[in-house]
């Protein structure tokens, strides 16, 4: 099933979630509605709190090309260790019409649990370590536009309301959308 993604400045993006207690049946069906809407959207990553679910949950497939085959379900996930420092263009389904180079750990090691509550420990570095330190960030209320300067948030706060006050269509962006 599809999920409506809500979008900047939707409060329910600020709310820190709570964790997954256990993997339950319908967290898993949680998990595989988030992937369908990612998909659809299109993106390569998708937190709860962007479907207005507060839970500790987050999906990820990078390879659009065989959708599936390296798919990453997470409840609770946490970076455990990080290293590096990389820097991305990075866009994301919640904050339409913007991208932004966003400054990130370039290696980390993520822990959380799988769809049938299996523990899982993810090695990950590249555009999956920045796009699982996006979709963490998400469950603990943050943006990317939260990691960039103040000038040019309030640009995009700024041409956000223009549109919305127009009625224009959004452009296409440029970076990542994750
Ligand atoms: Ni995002």
């Amino acid at each position: 099933m599809i999920l409506e993604i809500l979008k900047f400045p939707d409060p329910i993006l600020r709310v820190p979630a709570p964790p997954v207690r256990a993997v339950t049946g319908e967290i898993a069906e949680l998990m595989d509605n988030m992937l369908e809407t990612m998909y659809a959207a299109p993106g390569i990553g998708l937190a709860a709190p962007q479907v207005g679910v507060s839970r500790r949950v987050i999906v990820l497939d990078l390879d659009h090309e065989n959708r599936g085959a390296n798919v990453i379900k997470l409840a609770n996930p946490e970076v455990r260790e990080a290293e590096g420092e990389v820097v991305y263009e990075e866009g994301c389904l919640s904050v339409v019409d913007f991208t932004a180079e966003v400054k990130r750990a370039e290696r980390v090691l993520v822990g959380g649990y799988g769809a049938d509550g299996e523990e899982l420990e993810i090695e990950a570095d590249g555009l999956l370590a920045v796009a699982l330190q996006h979709e963490i960030d998400h469950l603990d209320g943050k943006l990317f536009i939260d990691r960039i300067s103040r000038l040019k948030r309030d640009i995009y706060v700024r041409k956000l309301k223009k549109a919305v006050r127009t009625g224009k269509e959004p452009e296409e962006s440029r970076g990542v959308v994750i």
